[in-house]
This record gives C-alpha cells, structure tokens and sequence, in this order.
C-alpha cells in the first residue's frame, strides 16, 4: 500500500502587517496584555477597502509549493481545501481554486474543521493516497479572519488572536519503506461545540442573518479562552503521546513538532509536557497570530526550511481548536 510523502510547500500571507500597537487605536488593549497572554507581536490582515479572495491566498501559496516541487497545476489530481472563512457560503472554496488553477474535472473536497482542519484534511488525503484513488494532491489551508472579527473592545479576546494567510501542501504517493504519513489520529468533543463559536449567520434563523444579529454581535466568534486553553494543554499532549505509543516511538524520537499556532504559552505548555527540547519544536505565532487552518502549514513551510528537515526525520503536527477537535499527524520526511 502506498504512502503519502510531504513533497513541497509554500505559503503565503497579506502585505499588511497589523501590529499590536495598532490594535490600540481600534480597541482597549495593549502590547504588554497580548504579548504576555498570546506571545503575537503582530499579524497579517488582508488590506482595507479591496477585496481579497480566501481562494487568492490559497492560490499563491500553492503557485509557491508548486515552484518548489517543479509542478504544474495539471500534475494534482485532487485539491483538498482547509477552511472556515471560505470566500462563500456557497460552493465550497476548492472549486474557486480549482477554477483559479484552470483545472476543471478534478475533484475538490472543502473541510470546515477549524483549528484541526489541515490534519483532518492531511487524514482524508492520506486515505485516498493509500487505497490508491489519487497519487498526487493539493492540501491547503487558508483564512481570511480579519473580515470577520469584532474589533471593538467587546471582541477583544478573540480579535487580537486571529490573522490571514494560507499555505499549500503537495502530496505524493511514495513506495519508499518507511517514508510517508505513519498515522493521522482525530478527535471531536461535540459537548463544547458552543464554548468557542459563531452563531450566526445560521439556517435555523429566519432570515439567516439580520440587523439586530450585527448589532448585537452575534455574527462574530464568541470564546470561552480559558476553558479553551485548559482542553487544549491536556489534548495536544495526550494526542500526541497516543500516536508516537501507536508506532512504537517516543518524543526523543522527533525531529520537529509543529503545533498549531493557537497561543504560545498552548505550545510551550505542550512542550513541557511531553518534555521536547527548545530546537525540537517551531512557532511563529508572534508574527502571524492564529491562522487556524493555515497555521500548521505556513509553520510546517517555514520550520523544513529553517530547521534543515531532511529525508527521513520524524515529524509530529497536532491541533486543538473549536468543536473542540484535536488531531495529531506523525510523518516520516
Ligand atoms: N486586551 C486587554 N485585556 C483583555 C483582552 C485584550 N485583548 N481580552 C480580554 N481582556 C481582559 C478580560 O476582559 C479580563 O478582564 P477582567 O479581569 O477585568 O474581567 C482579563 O483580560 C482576563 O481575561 P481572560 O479571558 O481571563 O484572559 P486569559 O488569560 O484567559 O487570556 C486568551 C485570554 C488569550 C484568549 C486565552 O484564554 C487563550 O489563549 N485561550 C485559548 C485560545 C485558543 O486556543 N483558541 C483556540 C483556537 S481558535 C479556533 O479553533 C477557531
């Protein structure tokens, strides 16, 4: 059975840097509160009256992978779209993708996951990679937060989170004995589903959205931050250690984790916890804030570079996010 190689990757981010000095003028807030609480320093929100297409963020960091990998759009054979800020409500971002990469008749699958949408995208992608179905396919991850975010001083706690930006992972069928995806492992806890949510618009209200749902905010991302943070410091870890136990390995074993970039006392917790030395893992929260879907992959893309990857590491990415999911994907390079 074949298995499923990391071939290249690209990312790809908004020109406009919005730093956290600049989120005072918009809201009551500060540098020292965000640095200490998130570790951001800054993010990228897609520029001010022009539109951007989520679609164009995911074009370009897979234009990118595919430069690297010295593909053309028609080598995919499958596109496997991450995210919960699609350009539409309808249809589903992939195919604007796929329109965009001038690749009509191959299929396009969209996974709304949220913050563990690359690794239940990465596990759908590995599955048809395995019994075969397609040999070579797109995984990418993009968001575009900043249109969405309530950035008076009411939606503080989740609007200095969030930033934009997509990165876009080529997969491949590979025979080569002990390469590939070992093991993707995937959770939900649906009792949480309203501890970090939006609630509208939504198809159980008539009209689906209104005036008063705008004024009264129930169109931006509501959150219960700590009982976020307290799930995700336990789930990360616990996912991770069941994947390594799985395959027979342990954290000394890892080259590079990547996890998603939630919040970086999350990721120095998770560290801690599974005991992984600093070089061992990459985050770059401070500069693009959480990416949600695209966090893995836009950190995956700068960490192989800065961290030298090389053929053969093992590479651990985990996610906790809304629903609240958790994932974990373990990858020999
Ligand atoms: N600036 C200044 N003060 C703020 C801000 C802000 N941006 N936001 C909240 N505060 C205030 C609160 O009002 C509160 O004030 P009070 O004490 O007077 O009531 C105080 O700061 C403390 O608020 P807490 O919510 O208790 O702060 P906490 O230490 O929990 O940090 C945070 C909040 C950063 C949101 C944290 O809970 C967190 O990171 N949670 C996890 C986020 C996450 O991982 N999300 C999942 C991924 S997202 C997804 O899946 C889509």
């Amino acid at each position: 059975m074949p298995r499923t190689a990391f071939v290249a990757l690209g990312m790809s981010v908004p020109d406009r840097v919005v730093t956290n000095e600049d989120l005072t003028k918009l809201m009551e807030t500060s540098d020292a509160w965000i640095q200490e609480r998130t570790g951001i320093k800054e993010r990228r929100w897609v520029p001010e009256g022009r539109e951007t297409e989520n679609s164009d963020l995911a074009l370009e960091a897979t234009r990118r992978a595919l430069a690297k990998a010295g593909w053309e759009p028609k080598d995919l054979e499958a596109i496997v779209y991450c995210s919960m800020s699609p350009d539409h409500m309808l249809p589903a971002d992939g195919c604007f993708l796929n329109a965009k990469l001038g690749l009509p008749g191959v299929p396009s699958i969209d996974i709304r996951n949220q913050c563990t949408g690359f690794i239940y995208g990465l596990a759908v992608a590995d599955a048809w990679i395995r019994i075969g179905m397609y040999r070579r396919i797109l995984l990418v991850g993009s968001e575009i937060h900043s249109t969405g975010l309530d950035v008076s001083t009411r939606g503080r706690d989740v609007s200095v989170i969030f930033g934009d930006g997509a990165g876009a992972a080529l997969l491949e069928a590979t025979d080569e004995p002990g390469r590939g995806v070992l093991s993707c492992h995937l959770h939900a806890d649906g009792r949480f589903a309203t501890d970090l949510y939006c609630e509208a618009p939504g198809s159980k209200f008539h009209p689906r959205v209104s005036a008063g749902m705008i004024e009264s905010g129930a169109v931006y991302p509501r959150m219960e931050g700590q009982k976020v943070f307290k799930n995700a410091v336990v789930r990360m870890p616990e996912v991770m250690r069941e994947a390594l136990a799985q395959n027979g390995l342990s954290p000394k074993d890892l080259k590079l984790v990547v996890p998603h970039q939630a919040n970086l006392r999350i990721s120095q917790m998770v560290q801690r916890s599974l005991e992984l030395r600093d070089d061992q893992v990459f985050n770059n929260i401070q500069r693009y804030g959480n990416t949600t879907a695209a966090s893995i992959p836009i950190a995956l893309a700068e960490a192989v570079e800065e961290r030298g990857v090389a053929r053969g590491d093992l590479v651990g990415l985990c996610a906790f996010g809304a629903g609240f999911t958790w994932a974990r994907a373990l990858i020999r390079w």
